[in-house]
């Protein structure tokens, strides 16, 4: 789970190199005043050196990331835009915002997006596909990539939950056209609020910067009150304070993601051999950011039946079983556009993720584990499934 449990001296030192040079808290100008300090810039080069691709725009949050990726496309009114049925409300309201048509696929057995029905959605009036690696497990990037480059479709990966992770040997975030992260409080990195967009064009990359800041080109030829401007835009720009602990959280990605997935293999060999307990599918080559630990139970009473024994024993759920109001897009009533996008009736618009969905158990995964947790976790899910097991070794 979160860079928030490291939280410490080195962002503090971060934020206080800004208040000793000059306490410019604008990500652009008062080059005199600030000394040379840019949080937001070094930031931004830093998180492009790490996943290796040239541009990284750092923006207000992980949902301004999508709206900016999708602007920064040329995605808008008449385009249908592909996300998935399990995800964050904020990829679905991003499209919506663009004035884009949302459109979900199934999910199926990774708890990501199912390339299969993915292929039965994708119409003439389908412009772009906007995959996410739910939970720190990544999408099946090649079959999806497949089918956007057969159909010229515009790949965006939402890497909310996916940043530190990689598919056969590549960054989550740089497979498609625009990779967008956030750094909200509950991901692995966090500014508070917060997120980037990622990408190789230079063009996408300009017309993204102009997009979130107005328009503004930043002709380093012009002062910023006479800049040039192609488009309209809106302010999703980041803030110093948030550039400087975002550059002290990213030397600790590395840690984060290696604790996590050492904790998401303590709990899980704990639990493994358990009856009615199984993995969730993770596609070859993949590596798992962790930020939970997913599997499956034999139906949806037992989902709640486990989150209940988990809880009683001190350890905790994270979004699934309790909290798919917010992450399922077949209870997203309240989105008149998505509604219209699925015939009327979201309910019955997805059975197969319904069905994956309603069976599994998600728990958070730290950096840092209690040592009797993965015996409690067993001692839990033992008693939810009504098992009668020896205690792990
Ligand atoms: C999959 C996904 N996309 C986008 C977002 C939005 O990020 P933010 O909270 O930074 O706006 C989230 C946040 O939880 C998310 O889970």
């Amino acid at each position: 789970m979160p860079g928030y449990e490291l939280m410490g001296r080195e962002e503090l030192a971060e934020i206080q190199d800004v208040f000793d040079h000059g306490a410019v808290l604008f990500r652009h100008g008062f080059d005199a005043l600030r000394q040379g300090r840019y949080k937001v810039k070094d930031f931004e080069a830093a998180m492009a050196a790490r996943l290796g691709v040239p541009h990284a725009l750092a923006v207000s949050s992980g949902t301004a990331a999508l709206r900016v990726a999708l602007a920064g496309l040329g995605l808008g009114a008449g385009d249908e835009v592909i996300t998935q049925a399990f995800t964050f409300v904020a990829t679905v309201e991003a499209i919506i915002e663009s004035r884009a048509t949302p459109v979900c696929a199934e999910v199926d057995a990774t708890l990501n997006m199912d390339p299969v029905d993915l292929a039965r959605r994708i119409t003439p009036r389908t412009k772009a596909v906007i995959v996410v690696h739910m939970l720190g497990t990544p999408a099946r990037l090649p079959e999806i990539q497949a089918l956007c480059d057969a159909h010229g479709l515009a790949l965006i990966e939402d890497t909310a939950w996916g940043l530190g992770g990689a598919l056969h040997g590549r960054p989550l975030g740089t497979w498609g056209a625009a990779g967008t992260l956030s750094f909200d409080f509950a991901k692995t990195l966090t500014t508070g609020e917060g997120g980037m967009v990622v990408c190789r064009d230079p063009d996408v990359w300009a017309r993204c910067a102009a997009w979130h800041d107005h328009g503004h080109e930043n002709n380093p030829a012009l002062p910023r009150w006479e800049d040039s401007r192609s488009s309209s835009g809106f302010n999703f720009r980041m803030g110093e304070l948030a550039g400087a602990v975002g550059l002290a959280q990213l030397r600790k990605l590395d840690g984060i993601v290696g604790a996590q997935r050492a904790h998401r293999d303590r709990l899980w060999a704990a639990i493994a051999d358990l009856p009615g307990v199984s993995a969730r599918a993770v596609p070859a080559g993949a590596y798992e950011t962790a930020d939970a630990l997913v599997f499956f139970v034999p139906d949806a009473d037992a989902a709640r039946r486990s989150r209940a024994a988990l809880l009683a024993h001190g350890l905790a759920t994270k979004i699934l079983p309790e909290a798919t109001r917010w992450h399922f897009a077949g209870t997203w009533t309240h989105m008149p556009e998505l509604v219209r996008a699925h015939g009327g009736d979201l309910r019955a618009a997805f059975p197969q993720s319904s069905r994956w969905l309603a069976r599994a158990v998600a728990m958070p995964v730290g950096v840092s584990l209690a040592d009797d947790a993965p015996q409690r976790a067993r001692a839990a899910l033992s008693e939810a499934l009504a098992l009668d097991l020896p205690a792990a070794a």
